[in-house]
Parts: structure tokens; sequence; C-alpha cells
């Protein structure tokens, strides 16, 4: 197939590209760089030295032969989304070029402005560039679980049966999203069901959930070609700050109780989820979602795992509770339907010690990258900055 992968310079986007070489597809990998930028504004960095986009292209082509296209530009401006999709006319498209970080999305106006134009513009110029020039193009979109929050009933995949006054529909499933990033996954999956119904258009939705671990096969397989690994408060995920700041020789900080419960995913599942949603496409018409996560953690549980691996490798984390910064619940029902990835074939790699223990491994080793200044809560759910 030809597979365009939006956003392939980024966490989920390289590992996949390359993946999906591997398998012997045609990728076009595109990305505007602003995530590396994004680190500048921030002070902050991938824990891991990646490489430039132009340098892990050569090397992947020395190494393996395959050539993988790119092109370099901003998927919300108009002329480039529509050149690009009309240029390359391919038939799945991966979008993961999106701004994926709450706490960024939530530091004042223009930040939470700037989340929602990215990602709901970018996926609109997308959608009528399928629709208008490649209308056989199955879009693989990925959202997120946050999308659902936490409901106290369980969560499905992307719709539910209800029985209102003695009629019954399937209608989507209720979104409670916590953040203005949340927010504008839900405006975008709002926006694909309806050209999909409208224009006849094949999309998948893959509410994915927090997405842990670094590297894939293809990825270890040099160091030119090393993933990124996110470690700050505004883009690193909790499993990733703890280990950093074990590392570091710093506290474990787990806002307010711990109880927040989600869905997580081994970066190796992703690629292979993406692949399994390539290869089987929906029908014109049709939206569909699946809840792409493999098990479900605790903030607690997983602070607690990190300080036991931690004590094995003779670090000795303490493990705090910060005042949360966030506006959650901490204690939450949380039952979460994930079986039709499975159905496709997906065979979970699930999170256990020995990834904890390399990702510990790869923070110590990486010490002197770490900025333990950013390991704090900088954002603060609660009060609105107009900046
Ligand atoms: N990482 C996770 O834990 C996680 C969990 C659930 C969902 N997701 C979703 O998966 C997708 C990928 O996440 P990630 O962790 O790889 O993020 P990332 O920030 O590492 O990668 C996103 C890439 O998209 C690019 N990009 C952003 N806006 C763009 C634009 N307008 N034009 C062109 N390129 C643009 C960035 O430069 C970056 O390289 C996101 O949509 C995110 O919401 C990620």
């Amino acid at each position: 197939m030809r597979i365009l992968v939006a956003g392939g310079d980024g966490f989920c986007g390289w590992p996949t590209a390359l993946y999906l070489s591997v398998q012997g597809h045609e990728v076009l990998i595109v990305d505007n760089f602003s995530r590396r930028r994004w680190d500048e504004e921030l002070g902050t960095e991938s824990l891991t030295r990646i490489s430039g986009l132009d340098a892990r292209i050569a090397r992947w082509r020395e190494l393996t032969g395959r050539e993988i296209k790119t092109a370099v530009g901003d998927l919300a401006e108009e002329r480039f989304a529509y050149e690009v999709v009309a240029g390359f006319r391919p038939d799945a498209l991966v979008h993961f070029a999106e701004q994926r970080s709450a706490p960024y999305s939530m530091i004042d106006r223009s930040h939470a402005v700037f989340t929602q134009v990215n990602n709901v513009v970018g996926t609109l110029n997308l959608l009528f560039a399928i629709g208008e020039v490649s209308p056989d193009c199955h879009l693989i979109k990925l959202g997120t679980m946050g999308e659902y929050g936490t409901p106290n009933i369980d969560i499905e995949e992307g719709y539910i049966t209800i029985e209102h006054k003695g009629r019954t529909d399937t209608l989507p499933y209720p979104k409670q999203p916590g953040s203005f990033y949340h927010l504008s996954k839900v405006h975008d999956s709002h926006n694909i069901m309806f050209a999909c119904r409208t224009w006849g258009l094949k999309a998948t939705d893959l509410n994915q959930g927090v997405v842990y671990n670094v590297e894939t096969g293809e990825t270890a397989s040099d160091p030119v070609l090393t993933n990124r690994y996110d470690y700050d408060g505004i883009f690193g995920t909790a499993l990733n700050r703890f280990c950093a700041q074990a590392a570091n020789g710093d506290q474990i900080t787990v806002y307010g109780q711990g109880g927040q419960t989600r869905g997580f995913i081994d970066i190796r599942d992703t690629v292979r989820c993406i692949e399994l949603a390539a290869n089987n496409p929906p029908e014109p018409g049709e939206f569909r979602v699946f809840n792409q996560f493999t098990e479900q953690w605790s903030v607690l549980q997983l602070a607690r795992l990190v300080e036991k691996v931690a004590r094995s490798l003779d670090l000795e984390p303490d493990l705090v509770h910060l005042a949360n910064p966030r506006v959650e619940k901490e204690t939450h029902y949380y039952n979460a339907a994930n079986t039709r990835l499975m159905d496709l074939g997906l065979k979970p790699h699930l999170l256990d010690e020995e990834t904890v223990e390399r990702l510990l491994l790869t923070a110590m080793e990486n010490r002197d990258r770490i900025h333990p200044e950013t390991f704090a809560p900088q954002v603060d759910w609660r009060r609105p900055h107009y900046g």
C-alpha cells in the first residue's frame, strides 16, 4: 500500500513509519517538526539523543535498502495539506500529526487556541483533501482514550446502545474530555464521523491509551534510529517521568491520591495496531472506532512498580503525593472494552518489571540530559490565563 504517515517524526509516527516500511509498504512521512520546537520553547529535550529526520531516513536506507519519502510542512496550512495528499494519493493515511499534550493545551489561551486550530484544522484539511482527490483512502486517525473521561459505567468501543422511553438506538459513546487537547480529539472524531456519513469516506478512529516504552525492533537496530523519550511535566507521561525521577535520585511524584486509572499500550503494539487497521479497512461510509490499549493501570500502581524496580537497581526513590494540578477524579470506576484489535490478531506486550528496568537503565545512561526543573507540574487546570 501507499501509506502516508502524518507526524512521522514523532514518538509514535517514527517507529510506525519504519515498521510499515519493513512490511513492504511505500511510506511517505509528513511532519513540520513542531514537536522539536515545543521542546525548545519548554526548555526540555528527549532523554534519548534523537537524530534529525534526514539522518534517520538516510541510515534506514543504508541499513535496509528501503526508501522512505518525506514532505516537510504544516498540515494546518491549506495548500500544503492538499498538495501532499494530491501528490501522493495514499491508500491509507495514518494521522498522528497533532499537538498531543494535555498540560500544553492548558498553559493559557494561546496554547489552547493553537492546539485546537492545529489539530482540528489539520484534520479538516486532510478530510477535504481525501474527499476531493483520494476518496478511497482509509483515514487511520489517532484519537485518545481520554476522550471518554471516567464514566461510572463500562466504556465501549466508540458506540453504546441506549434504550430511551421504549426506543433503542446505537449512538456515539458520550465524551467527557479532561483538557482542551482532549476536546480537540472529540471535535476531530465528530468531524470525521460526519465526513464518513456525508461523503462516504472510510475512517478508523483509534482511541489510544497512554503509550509507554521507547524502542521497537526497528528503532533499536541503530543509534541513529533511536526513538524519543519524553519525561518532563508537560510532554512526559507519568511512567517516563517516574523513571527519570528515580534515575536522577529525585522523589517519584504522584499527583493526588494516584487512583487515576487509564488504558496503556506498549509502543511495539501501537505500530502493530496501525498495521492491523490498515490491512483491515472499513467499508466506504463507515466510521469505525477501536480502543487501542492493552491493559489498565492506576498512577499509584505505576509509581510503586517503578519504585520497586528502581530499588533493585540500587536507586532509593521516595514516593510522594503532590496536590493534583489537574481537575480529575482520583478514585473512580474504570473498565474499558478493547477487544476489536485483539479480534484482528493483536498479541499484546504487557508492562512488566523488565520493561520498567529498561526504561530506568535508559534514563540512568542519559542522566546528563535530564532537566530536573521540568519534573514539577507547571500548569494549573484551575487557573485560566488570558495569555
Ligand atoms: N504518546 C501517547 O501516549 C499517545 C496516547 C494517545 C494518543 N496519542 C496520539 O497519537 C498521536 C501521536 O502522538 P506522539 O506521542 O507520537 O506525539 P509527538 O508529538 O511525538 O508526534 C506528533 C508529530 O506530529 C507533528 N505535527 C504536529 N502538528 C503538525 C502539523 N500541523 N503539521 C505537520 N506535523 C505536525 C509533530 O512535529 C510531531 O513530530 C497524537 O495524535 C496523539 O494525540 C498519543
